[in-house]
């Protein structure tokens, strides 16, 4: 069942019902400012850090779901209702969500009545601008009220949510015209504030929200909308909302809108008060006043999806694949933007206030960013590095506010390292910037420890090659790329972090996970040398890399697939002789991605081995058969019901990795019916059954030993956006930046037809590619054609600085 449409000229997803499965989200904003908008307008704003800089509540897991967000009661007679049908609930007469890039577009009728409003961030601006436009359909004047909501968050949103002995006392806002301030905390040590503004006169307003919902009542039925009268409240503690009323009237056929702008202002040490304890409100003046028109409301909504054109014009495809194009052109990348800006923090599964910035996880985000906004990824390249340590291995997380490495959770996790190499390798393919690696950058934020670029992956590279275990195999130490799997932990008490219990490191546990990343990162660390010059530490890194394939090949290989572990008395995980999680989906993909034992065929024998042992209906689960009771000496792992997250659920994330191997083999039909069982787009029929959003990927989707089988939760802040956008475009679509060129090379299905073209920007050139493939094969290119000269013995478009257009033609057969 479908509760929507794709409308892919606008590049929207079309939501016909409020009544969606789960809220259906959408994030807006792309550098500073950001919000989280749902299908009901639920969600909230924050400046640059979730936890730290919260502009508005929000509270997860509430009931009923989703309640909190920005709201506008519309009270025309004795109905009231609100244009996302939340949280007032009356039935509309109609009802349309558009999630667009970067804004969403509300249009509902009642009564005659409609309502459209439109919400995003402008580009380069902190604030959100609401749009509402009233349009009176009936054949009868039209009096009608609206009251508009919001409630603020006094900043640090944990602290918001649990000290509430003290901040039930320190609320304070000023109201002035039509201009609510939110100044909580503001006379002492902060230097922001909130405003919530409304471009027209109002007719009452509440900065209380006990005063504005009423005793014991609820969003859903505020006190002052029944009276239809605002208190005109002043907030003194307790909670601090925003409400303006205004009256309106429309006779038939007209339409007036209002413009709501919810901003971040700040101002310098010494400019903070105009009076005591008055704010100086000149940043918000300058701010309002960007936003006071419709023709400025339309002319920053035109910038900002010109600046979306602009980004997804760097690679499109147009393929006999309605759904392919869909996802590759929109939505895959919109995905990859919003993981890049957020890392794990907020979602509506992730709670702003748990993890910061990951390692990993940044360093992998990366890999589908890259090629949008090179610079961005270049700065959080050396901000990710600046957390690293001098033995090579890392922080597992920061907090983007300060930069600073987290020491709650500390390092220990040895995938960490290698995750920097494939990031860094990937921006310096995209952009052929090798200045990057003369880049100073500090070890553990400290600047006296400042050294290269070039210098932090080799001891990254280092950090596995010193650290390795009785099989010659990295130790995992805390855990690799499954933070689940602790094989050190051994945790026996509720409450203890599976992630932090334990010693970080173990003398004896081992990862074949880590063994293939090795092989895989390794061989791009030394190809960075070479390309430097460095070809004496090129060479002793592949002798590194080579010993590695071999102690996987021999300590790492079960017979019919890879291990995926040591544990910590030595014996292996992810064997058959194991009783329960005999085979492992991650070290099958990566250590075929890193081309282990593709010539002797351990790789094809492995990929078979996943298709007959883990492959599902919904996509390939983590591992089989699931952990039916908790194994101290596997930690978290085993801590899941079966069927759910690491336990035997779809991992999404690593599902793409045998995909991308299965084009290394040069499956093609393959490595597209994987891409596409966890693919939005493809399974939006089934919405009802997998119940997250349709146009994003989700985390995990519930495996086949699990109730619900085929439901996803967790979606968008997941490394499967990059992942996925990696194996489409990289290895599937085949085109690859590399150090010297463009690399195309597609490994495709036959429903692929005999025909596609791409455009790829890459350096400063654009480049037309037509592939055909007449004899439909699933992988091989037979010529390469640039600009009417045919190249031989090579997929690679050779790069020439400066030039702005190559046409090309990859002949398939
Ligand atoms: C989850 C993992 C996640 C980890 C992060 C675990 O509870 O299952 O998916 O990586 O938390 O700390
Ligand atoms: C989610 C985490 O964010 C990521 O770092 C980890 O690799 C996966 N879960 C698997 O455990």
């Amino acid at each position: 069942m479908k509760f929507g449409y794709f409308d892919d000229p606008n590049k929207e997803y079309v939501i016909t019902t409020p009544k969606t499965p789960l809220p259906w989200i959408n994030y807006l904003g792309s550098s500073n400012f950001f919000s989280l908008i749902s299908n009901t307008c639920g969600g909230y704003s924050f400046y640059k850090d979730a936890k730290l800089l919260r502009l508005t509540r929000y509270r997860y897991n509430n009931v009923p779901t989703d309640e909190g967000g920005r709201y506008y009661y519309i009270k025309d007679g004795d109905t009231v209702w609100n244009p996302g049908w939340q949280p007032v609930k009356t039935e509309l007469d109609s009802y349309e969500c558009r999630h667009g890039m970067g804004y969403s577009r509300y249009t509902s009728e009642k009564n005659g009545l409609e309502a459209s409003l439109l919400a995003f961030v402008p580009v380069d601006e902190n604030c959100e601008v609401n749009q509402l436009t009233f349009t009176n359909k009936s054949d009868k004047a039209k009096e009608f009220s609206v009251f508009s909501y919001i409630e603020f968050c006094l900043w640090n949103a944990m602290d918001d949510m649990t000290n509430f002995q003290r901040n039930l006392n320190i609320g304070e806002v000023e109201v002035v015209g039509s201009t609510i301030y939110h100044k909580t905390e503001y006379r002492e040590r902060r230097n922001h504030f909130a405003v919530f503004s409304v471009n027209a006169p109002i007719d009452g307003f509440d900065t209380s929200r006990d005063e504005f919902l009423g005793a014991y009542r609820g969003v859903n039925d505020p006190q002052v909308v029944a009276e239809g009268k605002s208190h005109n409240s002043i907030a003194s503690g307790w909670s601090p909302i925003a409400s303006q009323q205004i009256n309106v009237t429309l006779q038939p056929g007209e339409s007036k809108s209002f413009i709501y702008v919810l901003g971040y202002c700040e101002n310098l040490e010494d400019e903070k008060f105009v009076a005591p304890n008055v704010i100086n409100k000149k940043p918000a003046d300058e701010l309002l006043a960007k936003f006071q028109t419709n023709e400025q409301v339309e002319a920053s909504l035109a910038a900002l999806k010109a600046n979306w054109e602009d980004l997804l014009s760097k690679f499109t495809v147009h393929s006999d694949e309605e759904k392919l194009d869909r996802m590759v052109n929109i939505w895959n990348q919109y995905q990859c933007m919003v993981t890049f800006n957020m890392s794990r923090s907020a979602s509506y599964y992730e709670s702003g206030i748990g993890r910061g910035m990951g390692f990993r996880d940044s360093c992998q985000d990366l890999l589908g960013f890259v090629h949008l906004i090179p610079e961005r990824a270049r700065q959080r390249i050396i901000d990710i590095a600046s957390t690293q340590f001098e033995d090579g291995s890392a922080y597992h997380q920061y907090q983007p506010l300060t930069k600073k490495g987290n020491a709650d959770i500390g390092s220990g996790f040895n995938d960490d390292p290698l995750w920097l190499i494939a990031g860094t390798s990937a921006y310096i393919r995209e952009t052929g910037d090798t200045s990057i690696l003369e880049e100073m950058v500090p070890f553990d934020n400290d600047e006296s420890k400042a050294v290269t670029l070039m210098e932090h992956l080799k001891r990254s590279f280092d950090y596995i090659v010193n650290h390795k275990g009785p099989h010659n195999l990295p130790l995992i130490g805390r855990a690799d790329w499954n933070d689940c799997l602790n094989l050190n932990c051994f945790s026996e008490h509720p409450g203890e972090s599976f992630q932090t219990f334990g010693p970080s490191e173990g003398p004896v546990a081992e990862s074949v996970f880590i063994g293939g990343m090795f092989v895989m990162y390794g061989k791009e660390y030394a190809d960075l040398c070479a390309y430097t010059g460095d070809q004496a530490e090129a060479d002793r890194a592949m002798k590194e890399v080579a010993a590695m394939n071999d102690a996987v090949l021999d300590g790492g290989w079960d017979g019919d697939w890879f291990v995926r572990a040591y544990d910590a008395q030595s014996n292996p995980i992810g064997s058959k002789s194991c009783e329960e999680g005999q085979i492992y989906i991650e070290p099958q993909g990566f250590c075929v991605l890193a081309g282990i034992g593709v010539e002797t065929g351990e790789a094809k024998k492995a990929l078979d081995s996943v298709k007959e042992k883990l492959d599902t209906k919904y996509g390939i689960v983590l591992l089989q058969p699931p952990y039916t009771r908790y194994h101290v000496e596997l930690g978290e792992i085993s801590s899941y019901p079966p069927g759910y997250k690491e336990n035997a659920g779809i991992f999404c994330h690593n599902n793409p990795w045998i995909s991308c191997a299965e084009t290394v083999i040069g499956r093609g039909n393959r490595a597209f019916e994987i891409y596409k069982k966890t693919c939005p787009a493809y399974i939006e029929d089934i919405s009802e059954i997998h119940c997250t959003e349709p146009y994003v990927y989700s985390q995990m989707i519930a495996g086949k030993d699990a109730h619900f089988f085929g439901q996803a939760k967790n979606s968008w802040l997941t490394g499967t956006a990059a992942w996925t956008f990696v194996n489409v475009s990289q290895y599937i679509l085949g085109v690859v930046p590399t150090l010297n060129g463009l690399s195309i090379n597609p490994c495709i299905p036959s429903e692929m037809g005999t025909k596609f073209t791409m455009t790829r920007k890459y350096r400063e050139g654009v480049y037309n590619i037509t592939v055909e493939n007449l004899n439909k094969v699933e992988k091989g290119v037979t010529k390469l054609i640039v600009d009417g000269k045919e190249l031989t013995n090579t997929t690679v478009v050779p790069y020439e600085k400066g030039k702005a257009e190559y046409n090309v033609t990859v002949v398939m057969g």
